[in-house]
């Protein structure tokens, strides 16, 4: 959206043409198989004074020219430890890389890699070696997984997702993006991409008609619950739906604010409480909005309500947890070690459950 600090955006993938038939069931993920951008396969070129046409190995795949192993088979954005162990071995002064590979300095190795790619090592730790020899330093580039956002009751063959594009620059300033992402963004429309689907059996819209679902999925977290939702108008469950979603504004960063509404309009969506952590001074988080609402929260647990998270596994997920355990004690009136203990319970019973990344 203009002014957006973010750029999120949605895909969607008409599987018709597709080879094989593709089919899928909501709250599945789509991997995608993507390809490095020409522009970055250029600089990589120039950086270390190779040729594209040169052969090289590719392993499991076969011989193929330079250039074709780096658009298509090999990860050349990503520092590995391989990566920089390749340099500064053979770069003039690598004693600053050679030292970030210490066992003790793995915080020290990600603070300095993020803003940066393995071009950007390269580049300021200049390296003679053969387009062989680098062709063996890469590891295989990776297909990527996104939570598909639609549900197939809506359209067999349409396939939706939410993407948030990685986009930043590096330390000198020039522009640099994440491989899948970005290949997604900067592909135009109609272009052909290589899919398949990830199953996800344990994070389904519940079967039962009756069983109320919350749902907790802050940013790109909301795509599966749009799915979820969609399926459950389509199958005409009449059971309450929850949704907790959360970004950094209202006006810039409100996916699906239409679809939402219109989900609340037609009484899909039976309560909607958002988190728009940037919109005030004091930033707000939707497990505070899970605080706030505790009381019904834990009603609707009590009731029988299925728990689904997605989005942020490094943070987000676990302050979810914290709340949800902090509910059971404030408002079940649990001790510390009965409420962990309730929503473990809850988790083997498959009724909280997560698809966090
Ligand atoms: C089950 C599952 C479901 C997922 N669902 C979704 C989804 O619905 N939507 C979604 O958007 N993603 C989703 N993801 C994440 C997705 O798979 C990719 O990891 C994500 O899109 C990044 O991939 P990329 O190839 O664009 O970036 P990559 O090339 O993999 O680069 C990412 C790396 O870039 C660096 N980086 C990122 N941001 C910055 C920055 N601002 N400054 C400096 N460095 C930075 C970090 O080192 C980061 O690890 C999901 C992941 C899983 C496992
Ligand atoms: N490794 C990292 O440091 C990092 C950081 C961000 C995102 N990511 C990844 O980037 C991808 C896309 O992220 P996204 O743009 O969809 O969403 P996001 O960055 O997770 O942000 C969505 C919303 O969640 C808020 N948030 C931040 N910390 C939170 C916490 N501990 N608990 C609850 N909410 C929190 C954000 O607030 P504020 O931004 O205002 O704090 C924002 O309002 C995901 O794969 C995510 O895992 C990784």
């Amino acid at each position: 959206m203009p002014g957006a600090a973010k750029e999120v955006r949605r895909f969607t993938f008409d599987t018709r043409e597709s080879e094989s038939p593709l089919t899928y069931e909501a709250g599945d993920a789509l991997g995608i198989r993507p390809v490095n951008s020409r522009r970055l396969v250029t600089e990589w070129l120039e950086v270390t004074g190779t040729h594209g046409s040169t052969p090289v190995e590719v392993a499991g795949i076969g011989e193929m020219p330079f250039e074709e192993a780096l658009l298509r088979y090999l990860d050349i954005t990503r520092i590995t430890s391989d990566l920089l162990r390749f340099v500064g071995e053979r770069t003039r002064d690598g004693r600053e890389l050679r030292k970030l590979l210490r066992p003790d300095n793995k915080g020290e190795l990600a603070r300095w890699s993020w803003g940066r790619q393995s071009v950007d090592v390269v580049s300021d730790h200049p390296v003679r070696a053969s387009a062989r020899e680098w062709a063996r330093v890469f590891s295989r580039l990776r297909p990527r997984l996104y939570s598909i956002s639609s549900s197939p009751l809506v359209d067999p063959h349409l396939v939706a997702l939410t993407v948030s594009v990685v986009r930043y620059e590096n330390p000198g300033g020039r522009p640099r993006g994440g491989v899948c992402s970005s290949f997604l963004a900067d592909a135009g429309p109609g272009a052909r991409v290589p899919v398949f689907v990830q199953r996800s059996p344990h994070f389904r819209p519940p079967a039962d008609a009756t069983t109320p679902m919350v749902m907790v999925g802050p940013g790109t977290g909301v795509a599966p619950f749009v799915g979820f939702l969609e399926e459950r108008r389509a199958l005409g469950h009449r059971a309450p739906n929850w949704l907790f979603f959360g970004d950094q504004h209202r006006a810039t960063d409100f996916s699906y604010e239409r679809e939402l509404t219109a989900l609340l309009d037609d009484g899909t969506l039976s309560r909607l409480d958002t988190a728009f952590s940037r919109d005030q001074r004091t930033k707000v988080y939707v497990q505070d909005r899970m605080r706030e609402h505790g009381p019904e929260l834990w009603h609707w647990l009590q009731g029988g309500a299925r728990f689904y998270v997605c989005g942020d596994a490094s943070r987000m997920a676990k302050d979810v947890d914290r709340a949800l355990r902090d509910i059971a004690v404030a408002h079940g009136g649990l001790g510390e070690a009965e409420a962990a203990a309730h929503v473990r319970q809850l988790a083997a019973d498959k009724r909280y459950v997560r698809d966090v990344y």
